[in-house]
């Protein structure tokens, strides 16, 4: 299983913060944005890892985490030259992924949910993760029957659930096919939720709900919020 951390993109819903910097790089409480998802892969036991970033900041990237050692994994990098969708950054990692399952996580993602038996207990097709929110409409939106998911809606106006997909998804192989057939969506974007429903279609998507807490980190409402929720957990863990 390969790890794929999807870090390009604009940020532009949150400047000015990100006019010198980039989203991945601000601060979540006591640590940068990226490393978050970067944990929570490696605590699911992935250790070669590719970081997918725009152009601009790549190099503070680098500085910042390095090859990995410090870590005990591997980083390779990967520059996305422009903001073409959470799908067209993942197809940049075809070659590094090199015919293994993958595991891929957005940059700006904060998850408190250990996946490694997910990870372990993958075998092929895909698998998303759903939270129960009460903003579903802000997300890809799973519309589940008889405990089935039967299709995901990118930020629908009116959510048939209130189940966001998380920005944490496993592939088999057959993702850089399927990437490769889409076509963009109204903005302009190769949509993630587009392979959702191409996997879900073929009857082999599979679902988990998280049982901790999910955020996001993007606007400004749920970068606060991310940072709120890191630092309640820390004080509990402190605590017990
Ligand atoms: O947070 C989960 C949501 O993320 C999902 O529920 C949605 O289905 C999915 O489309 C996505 O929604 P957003 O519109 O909020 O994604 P955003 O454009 O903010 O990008 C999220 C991350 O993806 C970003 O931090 C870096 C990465 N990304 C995004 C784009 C557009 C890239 O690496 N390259 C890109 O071109």
């Amino acid at each position: 299983m390969k790890g794929v951390i999807l870090a390009g993109g604009t940020g532009s819903r949150l400047y000015p913060l990100t006019k010198v910097t980039n989203k991945h790089l601000l601060p979540v409480y006591n640590k940068p944005m990226i490393y978050y998802p970067m944990e929570t892969l490696i605590n699911a036991g992935i250790k070669d890892i590719m970081i997918v970033s725009g152009r601009g900041h790549a190099g503070h990237f680098l500085e910042l985490l390095g090859s990995g050692v410090d870590f005990g994994v591997h980083f390779t990098y990967e520059i996305q030259e422009k903001a073409g969708g959470i799908a067209q950054a993942l197809s940049l990692a075809e070659d590094f992924v090199d015919g293994d399952s993958v595991t891929v996580i957005l940059g700006d993602n904060i998850f408190q949910d250990n996946v490694k038996e997910d990870v372990a207990d993958f075998n092929n097709g895909a698998k998303i993760f759903l939270k129960e929110v009460p903003d579903a409409y802000r997300f890809g939106v799973a519309e589940l029957k008889d405990e089935k998911i039967i299709g995901v809606e990118e930020k629908p106006k009116v959510p048939k659930t209130n189940f966001a997909v998380t920005g944490l998804y496993i592939y088999d192989p057959e993702v850089f096919d399927v990437i490769k057939a889409l076509k963009p969506s109204g903005r302009g974007e190769l949509e993630i939720t587009d392979v959702n429903n191409y996997y879900i279609n073929k009857g082999v998507m599979e679902y988990g709900i998280l049982e901790g807490f999910w955020s996001d980190a993007g606007t400004f409402e749920s970068l606060l919020r991310a940072g709120m929720l890191v630092k309640q957990s820390t004080e509990k863990d402190f605590l017990e």
